[in-house]
């Protein structure tokens, strides 16, 4: 028995190159916040569905020009960073991260500060249609602990890791885990006090956090990979992220990111690793191996990353993608103009950007993604790196939607031109409801 159905035209990942238009259909929502069925016009029981969710008031319908989408999943996002969105970005990554980044970030160990941060930060996220977030929060268990609980009073599904960074080369003495144990002692700390919170609807899931290679001393990346092993817990963190970043793990260890991770067991199936805008041909085999999920975070790329990811090369590779934010090294907690960046980097690495070079040797062929694979990488993918059942509309989903109000159409427009319309020209203030689990946790 449903205790939710609604009724309208919607749009789904078909897989990474099709989108499925379900048109007129009904999305059937049981009490515990799954999709129980998806209903269309053809179907026997439609008429009888349409009609007892009507009698009973459980029927939502979709009003003229508004679509039905999964909620996206944002697999990359600081939550202490929300403050400084949009500053800064002139800065290489190094001066980014010690001049505005962790001065900002050590402001957490004030929880009221924390509050007034990530109480806004979720509150935006669901307003642009996230419903899951793998988020880095601070050094901080009590902030982190914040965040959590922020999550679960506004019905975020959240991801939430306990930052760790104890290398004193790299970290400032003001914003630092100030030992292995220390560091150590935190996370595992989080982890049980996450675990210890009553949770039915599997909301929020804490996260193994080594903040990036250069953070971490040696001691604490194989302490981190025990404990995600021992709790069999998500992993996070950046990967071959710009050109300074990758050169600093060779030099360290002679060995390149993706090994570093892989020797201290940080690369598993449940591993979430940002960026790799440097990563070679043997990494993305690496990471393919572990069937670890890259998350391609366009739009800070073009600050930070020195390179464009070839999201079109891994994805024929076989390796998993999702999108991210990377709020702050992005400027946007929107995941419809990262769904943008996507396709636009994509069509730049594949022209080239020198024009004084031959249009033959200027970019990298067969690189261009189109709007359907940004918009899977943003839902289905970003789920599927998490081992979610969600980020499709389909019956054994949760029911983790978003409500869009298309713009003008023009007179008719076949369903593919009001995808692609509602991928590139979707803003804020066209979101109408977002849904977690079932529940309305967005309405504006
Ligand atoms: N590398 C290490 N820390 C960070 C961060 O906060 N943001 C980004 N984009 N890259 C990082
Ligand atoms: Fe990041």
């Amino acid at each position: 028995m449903e205790s939710l159905v609604i009724r309208g035209n919607a749009f789904t990942a078909q897989d990474q190159y099709h989108v499925q238009n379900l048109t007129d259909c009904l999305v059937c929502i049981d009490p515990d916040g799954w999709v129980d069925r998806v209903l269309l016009p053809a179907d026997r029981d439609y008429s009888r569905v349409l009609t007892a969710a009507r009698q009973h008031h459980q029927l939502r319908e979709l009003a003229q020009g508004e679509y039905l989408l999964p909620g996206f999943v944002d697999l990359h996002v600081h939550a202490p960073q929300w403050p400084q969105a949009g500053l800064a970005l002139d800065r290489p990554l190094a001066d980014w991260l010690n001049v505005y980044t962790f001065p900002l970030e050590a402001r957490f160990s004030d929880c009221s500060f924390a509050r007034k941060v990530y109480a806004d930060f979720v509150r935006t996220l669901l307003a642009h249609g996230t419903t899951t977030a793998m988020m880095f929060g601070t050094i901080h268990v009590d902030a982190n602990l914040v965040l959590v609980d922020e999550c679960q009073q506004q019905g975020l599904r959240g991801y939430v890791g306990q930052v760790t960074m104890d290398n004193p080369d790299q970290t400032p003495d003001y914003y630092r885990d100030h030992s292995v144990k220390e560091a150590l002692t935190a996370s595992e700390r989080f982890i049980q006090r996450v675990q210890a919170i009553p949770d039915p609807n599997d909301l929020v899931t804490p996260v193994i956090t080594p903040r990036f290679v250069p953070s971490c001393t040696d001691a604490a990346l194989a302490g981190l990979g025990r404990l995600a092993a021992k709790y069999d817990l998500p992993i996070q963190s950046h990967v071959s992220e710009s050109n300074w970043e990758s050169q600093y793990t060779i030099d360290r260890f002679g060995m390149h990111d993706a090994e570093v991770l892989d020797h201290f067991g940080l690369l598993t199936p449940r591993a979430v690793m940002a960026h790799g805008t440097q990563l070679t041909t043997g990494d993305m085999e690496l990471l393919k191996q572990h069937q670890t999920t890259i998350a391609h975070c366009p739009i800070s790329n073009i600050y930070f990353g020195n390179g464009v990811l070839p999201v079109q090369r891994l994805l024929k590779m076989g390796n998993k993608v999702g999108l991210g934010s990377d709020i702050s090294g992005g400027y946007t907690p929107s995941l419809y103009h990262n769904i943008r960046q996507a396709v636009k980097s994509s069509r730049m690495l594949t022209d080239g950007v020198d024009s004084r070079r031959p249009a033959e040797q200027r970019g990298v062929a067969n690189s261009q993604i189109t709007a359907a694979t940004a918009f899977y990488l943003a839902t289905a993918g970003g789920a599927q790196a998490l081992h979610l059942a969600a980020g499709r509309i389909a019956a054994g989903y949760r029911a983790d939607l978003q409500v869009v109000q298309a713009h003008r159409t023009w007179g008719r427009s076949s369903a593919a031109d009001v995808f692609e319309r509602l991928m590139y020209q979707t803003e804020t203030a066209d979101i109408k409801g977002v849904y977690v689990n079932g529940r309305l946790v967005y309405e504006n």
